[in-house]
C-alpha cells in the first residue's frame, strides 16, 4: 500500500496522531509500535464489528480476546463502561495498558470514556469502522456516554494517541450508514471547505461506490478540517463550535424523536437546511448557495420524513439543548459555501418559522 497521509491534531497533553490509507488496519501493530503505543493492548469492540473485521484486525494485532459490548445508541451508557472496566481488570490490565477501540461512534465514545477514567486515564487509540468514526466522532478527543435522561451528558476530554482511518472497512457498512457519515462530510464543506462540497457532488457515484480514489481525499480533507479547528480549539469555546454547523436543530430532531427515526447524519442534513434558510432570511448567505446546499443532500438520498414533527416541540428541544448560553441561543450559519458565522440574536419567533419552511407542522 501508499504510505498514509498523516494528520496532527495538538490538542491537550499528547500528541495525537490521525493515518489514513487503504488497509493502514493490516499494518496496525506495526504503527501503534511507531507512534509509541506501548505493547499491552485490550480491544473493546462490538460482536458485529468483530464478526465482519475481527480476524483481520486481530491478526494485524496480533491475537488476544476483545472486550465486546453492544453497540447501539442505547448502549451508549455506564453500564456499559462498567462491563468494560471488569473486563479491563479481568484481564490484567494496568496503567501502561492500551484501549484500542474498534467500531462505530458509539464504540469510540464507550470505550474512549473508559480508557479515559480507567485508573485514571490509560492510553486510547482509535480503529473506525464507520464513515461517521472516520470522519468525525475519533478525531478531536470527545469521549463519553448518554444517561437516561440525556445524550452525551457524561463525558471527558480524551485524545487518542493514534487513530488509524482505513477506508476499506467501510465496504460492509449499510448505505444508510455511510450516508450518514457523508452529511458530516457536506458539513465540513459547508464550514470549511467549497472544494470538499463540489467533490462530493460531483463524484456523489464514485463515492457511493466508495471508490478510494475519490473516498479517501474526502475523509482525509474531512479530518483535516476537525483536526485543525480541534487544534485551534479544543475546549469548544468560539471556533470549535463552527462543527455545530447544522447541529442546533439536528440535535432537536434527534431529541423529540428518541434517536429512533433519523440516524445522525440525517438530522444534521435537516439541521444544515434550517441553518442556510436563517443565513438567507438574514441576509448572510445568497439563495443560490442554499439551493446548491438543498440540491446536494437531495441527490445523497431521501431523509426520513419530519413534516409530521410540531415545529414548537423542536423549538422546546432547542431551548433545551447546551448551544443555549445564559438565555441566548447562539447559532452557527452559512455566509458562503465553505464559510460561517455565529450569531446569537436568533429569536423564537424567527426559528418557528425557519422549522415552519423546512415543513414540520404548526
Ligand atoms: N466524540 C465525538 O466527537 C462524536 C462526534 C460525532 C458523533 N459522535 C457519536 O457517535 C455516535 C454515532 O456513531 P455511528 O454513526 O458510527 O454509529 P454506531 O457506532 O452506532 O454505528 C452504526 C452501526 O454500524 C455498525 N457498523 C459499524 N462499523 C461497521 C462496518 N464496518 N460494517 C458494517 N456495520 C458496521 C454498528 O454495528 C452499528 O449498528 C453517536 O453516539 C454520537 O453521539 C461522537
Ligand atoms: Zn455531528
Amino acid at each position: 500500500m501508499n504510505e498514509p497521509v498523516r494528520v496532527d491534531v495538538h490538542a491537550g497533553l499528547r500528541a495525537s496522531t490521525i493515518l489514513i490509507g487503504a488497509g493502514v488496519t493490516d499494518r496496525a501493530s506495526e504503527l501503534l509500535d511507531a507512534h509509541g503505543v506501548g505493547r499491552k493492548r485490550v480491544v473493546v469492540s462490538s460482536p458485529l464489528v468483530w464478526r465482519l473485521h475481527g480476524e483481520r484486525i486481530a491478526r494485524a494485532l496480533g491475537g488476544g480476546d476483545p472486550i465486546l459490548v453492544p453497540d447501539g445508541e442505547r448502549f451508549k451508557n455506564l453500564q456499559s463502561v462498567s462491563r468494560i472496566y471488569d473486563a479491563l481488570v479481568r484481564a490484567g490490565a494496568d496503567r501502561g495498558s492500551t484501549i484500542v477501540a474498534v467500531g462505530g461512534g458509539v464504540i469510540g465514545d464507550t470505550a474512549g470514556f473508559a480508557a479515559a477514567t480507567f485508573l485514571r486515564g490509560v492510553t486510547l487509540a482509535h480503529i473506525p469502522t464507520t464513515l461517521l468514526a472516520q470522519v468525525d466522532s475519533s478525531v478531536g478527543g470527545k469521549v463519553g456516554v448518554n444517561l437516561a435522561l440525556g445524550k452525551n451528558l457524561v463525558g471527558a476530554f480524551h485524545q487518542p494517541a493514534l487513530v488509524l482511518v482505513d477506508p476499506l472497512l467501510l465496504a460492509t457498512l449499510p448505505r444508510r450508514e455511510f450516508r450518514s457519515g457523508l452529511y458530516e462530510i457536506v458539513k465540513y464543506g459547508m464550514i470549511a471547505s467549497r472544494d470538499l462540497f463540489e467533490r462530493v457532488a460531483r463524484d456523489t457515484k464514485a463515492i457511493f461506490a466508495r471508490d478510494e480514489r475519490v473516498l479517501l481525499p474526502a475523509i482525509v480533507e474531512s479530518c483535516r478540517i476537525k483536526a485543525d479547528v480541534v487544534t485551534r480549539d479544543e475546549r469548544e469555546s468560539d471556533l470549535r463550535r463552527i462543527l455545530n454547523f447544522g447541529h442546533t436543530v439536528g440535535h432537536a430532531l434527534e431529541a423529540v424523536t428518541k434517536y429512533r427515526r433519523f440516524r445522525h447524519g440525517e438530522a444534521i442534513a435537516y439541521g444544515m437546511l434550517a441553518a442556510a434558510d436563517l443565513a438567507v432570511t438574514r441576509g448572510a448567505l445568497a439563495d443560490l448557495a442554499r439551493q446548491a446546499l438543498a440540491r446536494l443532500l437531495a441527490r445523497l438520498g431521501p431523509l426520513p420524513p419530519a413534516s409530521d414533527l410540531p415545529a414548537g416541540e423542536v423549538l422546546e428541544a432547542i431551548k433545551r439543548d447546551k448551544k443555549v448560553i445564559d438565555g441566548a441561543l447562539h447559532f452557527v450559519i452559512a455566509t458562503q459555501i465553505g464559510a460561517t458565522m455565529t450569531i446569537d440574536d436568533v429569536t423564537e419567533n424567527e426559528l418557528r418559522a425557519v422549522l415552519e419552511r423546512l415543513g414540520l407542522t404548526r
